[in-house]
């Protein structure tokens, strides 16, 4: 059993319809990348697995549980993070209160600031800055913010949607290297990356979305050699 299946979705905007019958699998343990240009329906499909936009036909199956109509908090509590597009920091809270809020599903507190430790090891730019506001964190800085505190609901599966976005080469590095010690620490990963070539580099396999439909599908190495791909995303 797949941890993670979509099956034949389907979601409208009003009356536009941005995903046209998707269907992929995430397994225990993978790290799978969807790549696709602007637009093509990355977010949305994050969105829709979340719970926070809803489908008008198709499923997402979650550990052997239907969610396609559980609320986004809901799922979260049940396994699932979501590091949203943009980051979405709380600008106006502290690093530390950040990181606090993601374990809001959480109760134990010994067991919250035992995560909260292991976070400061991952990220101890994080920790050097803790009581500074994230709203005045550099955006490489908030994107480990926002990794930090998704992991602070301690998820089987972390949805992230384009962790490189904006970010110098140097810190892109950074925080690919993280998303792959996240996945050796047991996590399953599902990226969302305009940045084809690093996604595909560090994913085990990956889907490629266009207007809405997938198109290939397949291991991330082949992929990396697909002449198609590099065309079209790798820029080669
Ligand atoms: N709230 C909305 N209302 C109407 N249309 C929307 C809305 N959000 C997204 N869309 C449209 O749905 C399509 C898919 O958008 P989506 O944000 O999922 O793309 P994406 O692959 O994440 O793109 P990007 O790489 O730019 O983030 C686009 O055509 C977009 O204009
Ligand atoms: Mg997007």
């Amino acid at each position: 059993m797949a941890m993670l299946e979509v099956k034949d979705l389907e979601v409208y905007y009003g009356v536009i319809q941005a995903i046209k019958g998707v269907s992929f699998q995430v397994n225990k343990g993978e790290v799978i990348a969807l790549i696709g240009a602007n637009g093509a329906g990355k977010t949305t499909i994050l969105h829709t697995i979340t719970g926070l936009l809803s489908p008008k036909k198709g499923s997402v199956m979650f550990e052997g549980t239907d969610i396609t109509k559980v609320p986004a908090h809901k799922i979260v509590s049940m396994g699932m993070a979501h590091v949203p597009e943009g980051r979405r920091v709380f600008a106006d809270l502290s690093v530390y209160e950040n990181l606090k809020m993601g374990a809001y599903t959480r109760k134990d507190k010994a067991e919250i600031e035992e995560s909260l430790k292991q976070i400061y090891e991952r990220f101890p730019r994080l920790e050097e800055r803790k009581n500074q506001m994230a709203g005045t964190l550099s955006g490489g800085e908030q994107q480990m913010l926002a990794m930090g505190r998704a992991l602070m609901s301690r998820p089987q599966i972390i949805l992230m949607d384009e962790p490189s976005m904006g970010l110098s080469p140097i810190l892109v590095n950074e925080i690919f290297n993280i998303i792959e010690s996240v996945s050796k620490s047991g996590t399953t990963v599902l990226l969302v990356e305009q940045n084809a070539k690093k996604a595909l580099s560090i994913a085990d396999r990956a889907y490629v979305l266009e207007t809405g439909n997938i198109v290939m599908e397949g291991k991330a190495k082949d992929l990396l050699e697909d002449d198609s791909i590099k065309k079209a995303y790798l820029g080669e």
